[in-house]
């Protein structure tokens, strides 16, 4: 039996539609990330899940029990405002001992949640005597301290500064898999929610667009939405030209003729993705397929990789060299681009209209 059941969800605020059929399952000791762009409906989510908000339609169900009108101080689950609701004249420590002493628990709680978080030592400051950071590991302090067996995070992290976030990410991971305790951690950082979840929820406009393991999703996306939202892939508009045994040649306009492994296009008319990453690039033309040659626009360096942006007549395509295989370039170099035929993934080309969608938010 699954451990938390959200089945078949609605929810809507007067003509927003917020949620629109949400299905999904968490496992007892899961750590599921909910990722979506902003208005995705990821904080109403969380709400219903907690017990702040009820469903127009559906149910949630705990260990096989109907949730749905319980109040949120029965469930058991602990909420994770986003933003950081702390009490601006407790301190610190009173902040965190506050939920532990009213649920009854061992003050040892709150001691052990304000040292994993690092702010033992501020146990005597105010609120307002801390960065934003530094108040937001406060409130993870209390939401860990908090006993709940399920804990909602809401943009738990999204205050920090990189460095800490990434230091905080693997703590708060540690902590909950160490504790026992069910996370769902609501983000719209790809990299922070591919790097911490055992699963990811891609969440857009009130609909899962995928649920699965991080690498199988980043791997093998849906659709052209969850590509470009864990990636900055570079995407193209193609016809289908010819079929193969496995692969297929696509026309781009102003390109030329792709070869790409595959055995079962969606559509004569596809949207074409690539990744960075998968794509070559060199001074001489060392392929003689799915070659094009373009003019560097940008060269940038960000240590371990260099992320180059090359210009193909209206094409512009991104590519990241990483830091062993860079290539001596400037603006104004002519390159040779190499597009592998088992690296780009094929979306139906409606997809587009989601993407326009996602860029003009
Ligand atoms: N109380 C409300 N009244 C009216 N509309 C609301 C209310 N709360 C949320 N909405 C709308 O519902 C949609 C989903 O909002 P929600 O806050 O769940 O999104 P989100 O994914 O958490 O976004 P963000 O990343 O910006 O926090 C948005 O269009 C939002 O404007
Ligand atoms: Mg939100």
């Amino acid at each position: 039996m699954p451990y938390l059941e959200v089945d078949n969800v609605f929810k809507s605020y007067g003509p927003i539609k917020a949620l629109r059929g949400v299905t999904f399952n968490v496992n007892k000791g899961e750590y599921l990330c909910i990722l979506g762009p902003t208005g995705a409906g990821k904080t109403t989510l969380l709400k219903i899940i907690a017990g702040l908000l009820k469903p127009d339609k559906g149910k949630v169900y705990l260990e096989g029990e109907d949730i749905t009108n319980l109040p949120p101080e029965e469930r058991g689950i602990v909420y994770m405002p986003q933003g950081y609701a702390l009490f601006p004249h407790l301190t610190v420590w009173e902040n965190v001992a506050y939920g532990v002493l009213t649920r009854g628990l061992p003050l040892k709680r709150a001691e052990k949640a304000l040292k994993a978080v690092g702010l033992f030592h501020r146990r005597n400051s105010y609120p307002h005597e801390l960065s934003g950071g530094q108040q937001q590991r406060v409130a993870l302090a209390r939401a860990l301290a908090s006993g709940s067996k399920i804990l909602l995070l809401d943009e738990p992290l999204s205050a920090l500064d990189l460095l800490l976030n990434i230091q905080l990410r693997y703590e708060l991971r540690k902590y909950a898999k160490n504790l026992g305790l069910t996370v769902i951690h609501v983000t719209h950082n790809a990299e922070e929610a591919m790097s911490i979840a055992d699963r990811l929820l891609v969440l857009n406009k009130g609909k899962i667009e995928q649920i699965g393991k991080p690498e199988d999703v980043y791997l093998h996306p849906k659709s052209a939405f969850v590509a470009s939202f864990l990636s900055d892939v570079v995407m193209f508009r193609a016809i289908l030209i010819k079929r193969m045994n496995d692969s297929c040649i696509f026309k781009i306009n102003n390109l030329g003729n792709m070869l790409i492994k595959c055995s079962n296009p969606p559509d004569k008319r596809v949207l074409i993705a690539i990744r960075p990453e998968d794509i070559k690039m060199d001074l001489t033309k060392k392929h003689p397929l799915n070659t094009f040659k373009g003019i560097v626009e940008n060269v940038e360096f960000e240590g371990i990789k260099t992320r180059v942006t090359v210009r193909i007549n209206e094409h512009t395509f991104f590519i990241d060299l990483m830091f062993v295989e860079r290539v001596p370039l400037r603006r104004g170099s002519q390159v040779f681009v190499h597009i592998p035929p088992d690296k780009p993934l094929i979306f139906p080309l409606h997809d587009e209209m989601k993407l326009k969608e996602l860029i003009s938010r």
